[in-house]
């Protein structure tokens, strides 16, 4: 008989944080929010990934204006520098943002060096206007000041994965946020 081989599989033990029920209904609020501050107008969805595409779907849904989503990858090298040296763009938008109000879609902000470094990189493009939303922050970890609009939930200093969230990768699949216990 052939033998195959398996990949070994470890599981770490996850502690729920935040539910399902907890997170849709804030996506919700969060969504007539914007529908209030957006009545009348069209907004671009910039996702970023790819943390944050499992948020934006769900925010998505409950947006009655008119939507376009966009996704962008970075990296920071984590230096506490507000250039915009401190962030890689891997993958760019596929659209221009001229003259568009941008909502900007993360899953977490953490030292806030991602975004403190892409809002200025967005801005040169000449958007209408460049807003944020994360569903999670963690401002206690703060090193660079961003102006957030709507924040889904703040949270201590946890390492946290599901709802678009990984740890190695991993977990980002949970439709609820958790704790990876060490
Ligand atoms: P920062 O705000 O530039 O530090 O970067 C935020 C990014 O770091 C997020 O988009 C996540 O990809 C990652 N990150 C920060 N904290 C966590 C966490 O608790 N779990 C998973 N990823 C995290
Ligand atoms: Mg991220």
């Amino acid at each position: 008989m052939l033998s195959q081989k398996k990949a070994r599989i470890t599981r770490m033990k996850i502690k729920k944080l935040i539910s399902k029920r907890k997170i849709n209904k804030r996506i919700r609020t969060i969504a007539r929010q914007i529908n209030r501050d957006y009545a009348g107008q069209e907004l671009l969805l910039v996702c970023i990934l790819k943390g944050g595409v499992f948020y934006a779907c769900e925010l998505a849904k409950h947006i009655n204006v008119p939507v376009e989503i966009d996704f962008m990858k970075v990296s920071s090298y984590g230096r506490g520098t507000t250039s915009k040296g401190s962030i890689d763009i891997e993958q760019d938008l596929s659209t221009s943002i001229e003259n568009k109000n941008v909502l900007i879609v993360e899953d977490i902000i953490d030292t806030g060096i991602t975004l403190s470094s892409l809002v200025p990189i967005l801005k040169e493009h000449g958007p209408a206007s460049v807003s944020i939303t994360t569903l999670l922050d963690k401002p206690s970890r703060r090193k660079e000041n961003v102006d957030v609009d709507y924040v889904g939930f703040t949270i201590d200093d946890y390492f946290v994965v599901g709802f678009g969230l990984d740890y190695d990768q991993k977990y980002r699949e949970l439709d609820y946020v958790g704790v990876v216990e060490k």
